[in-house]
C-alpha cells in the first residue's frame, strides 16, 4: 500500500476544485496545496517545471481546464494548451515523482447520439474543439500513465461556486416572467460537491492506494434522467421563483459549439469499484440551492 499525504489540486479556484478545497481542508491526513494561476501557470511548461522542481507530491488532482465550450471553436489553441498539452506534462511529472493522478473530463468526448447510457468503453467521438481537446488529455494520460490514474468524465456540473446553469437560472428568474429552455438536450446534472466527495472516497479507498494499480476512465454524475427544460422548471420549483419556462428545441437556439442531444452516463463501473453511493440529481440540486441561500443571507 502507498501512502498518500501531499496533494496538489489544480483548479483550486474553480467549481470543483473550491468544492473539494471546502470537503478536504477538514481531513488533517493530507496536505493539500491549492496554488494560484500565478504559482502553476498550466499554460506555461516552465511554471510547470519549476513548481515541481520546488514541490513533491503523492498525488495530483487536476481539476483545471478550458471549460469554455463555446468560445473554444475560435480557440482552439488555447484549449489545447490547457485541456490536451498541460495534461502531458502533469502526467509526465507524475511518473517523475511517481505520484497518482485523478483527472477530470467530460461526457463531451461522445457524439451525443446514444439512446442509452454511454460506458466508459463505448466509441468516443467528439463533436467540438473543447470535446476533442480533453479526449486528447485523456489519451496522454493513458499513453504516459499505464498506471496510477484515475480519469472521472463527468457532466453539467453545477455547484454554489462560480458561474454555471443554477446561477444563471437563479438570476435570469429574478429578472424575468417567462424564459424559452432548449428540451431536446438530455443529460444528468452532477452536484460539484458531490464529484468532490466521490473523489475523496476515492482517495481515501484501498483501492487506490495500491502500489501501481491500472489506470483506467470512470462516468460519474448524480443519478436520473433530464433535460435542460426540466432543470430550469426544478431549479425554480425548488426555489420558490415564480418564472414560466416554455420548451424550445435546440436549433432554435444555436450555440457556436454543438451541443449534444443524449449524454447520459453509465456510473456502474465508479460505484463498483469504490463503493459510492450517488445521490439523486434533484436532491442534490436542493442541497446546492441551500448552499447558494446560504452565502447569500
Ligand atoms: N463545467 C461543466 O459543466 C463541466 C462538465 C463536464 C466536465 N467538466 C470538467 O470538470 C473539471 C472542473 O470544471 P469546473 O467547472 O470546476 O471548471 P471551472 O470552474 O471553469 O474552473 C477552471 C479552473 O481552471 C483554472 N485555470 C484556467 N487556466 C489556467 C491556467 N493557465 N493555469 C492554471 N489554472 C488555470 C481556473 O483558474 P483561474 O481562476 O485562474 O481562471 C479555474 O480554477 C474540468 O476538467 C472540466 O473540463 C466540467
Amino acid at each position: 500500500m502507498s501512502e498518500i499525504s501531499s496533494i496538489l489540486v489544480t483548479g483550486g479556484s474553480g467549481q470543483l476544485g473550491q468544492s473539494i478545497r471546502r470537503l478536504i481542508t477538514k481531513n488533517a491526513d493530507y496536505k493539500v496545496s491549492f496554488p494560484k494561476r500565478q504559482q502553476l501557470n498550466l499554460e506555461d511548461s516552465q511554471s510547470i517545471r519549476d513548481y515541481f522542481n520546488q514541490h513533491t507530491v503523492d498525488l495530483i488532482i487536476n481539476c483545471a481546464a478550458y471549460t469554455a465550450v463555446d468560445k473554444a471553436e475560435s480557440e482552439p489553441e488555447q484549449a489545447d494548451q490547457l485541456n490536451h498539452l498541460a495534461v502531458k506534462r502533469l502526467a509526465k511529472m507524475a511518473v517523475e515523482q511517481n505520484a497518482k493522478l485523478i483527472h477530470i473530463s467530460t461526457d463531451y468526448v461522445f457524439a451525443g447520439i446514444s439512446c442509452k447510457p454511454y460506458v466508459e468503453s463505448d466509441d468516443v467521438a467528439p463533436q467540438g474543439v473543447y470535446g476533442l481537446t480533453k479526449l486528447k488529455g485523456e489519451q496522454a494520460i493513458l499513453s504516459i500513465m499505464p498506471d496510477n490514474a484515475v480519469i472521472i468524465r463527468t457532466s453539467w456540473l453545477y455547484s454554489e461556486f462560480g458561474n454555471n446553469f443554477v446561477k444563471t437560472m437563479l438570476k435570469l428568474g429574478e429578472q424575468r416572467n417567462e424564459l424559452n429552455v432548449v428540451s431536446d438536450q438530455l443529460g444528468t446534472p452532477t452536484y460539484a460537491g458531490d464529484l468532490a466527495q466521490a473523489i475523496i472516497c476515492i482517495v481515501q479507498s484501498e483501492a487506490f492506494n495500491q502500489t501501481n494499480f491500472k489506470s483506467s476512465i470512470y462516468h460519474y454524475s448524480n443519478e436520473g434522467v433530464c433535460s435542460w427544460y426540466d432543470f430550469a422548471k426544478t431549479i425554480f420549483e425548488l426555489s420558490g421563483i415564480d418564472c414560466s419556462v416554455s420548451p424550445i428545441a435546440s436549433k432554435d437556439y444555436p450555440t457556436l459549439a454543438k451541443r449534444p442531444n443524449y449524454n447520459v452516463l453509465n456510473k456502474a463501473k465508479i460505484k463498483q469499484a469504490y463503493a459510492l453511493d450517488v445521490p439523486y440529481w434533484k436532491e442534490s440540486l436542493q442541497s446546492c440551492l441551500r448552499a447558494i441561500q446560504g452565502k447569500a443571507s
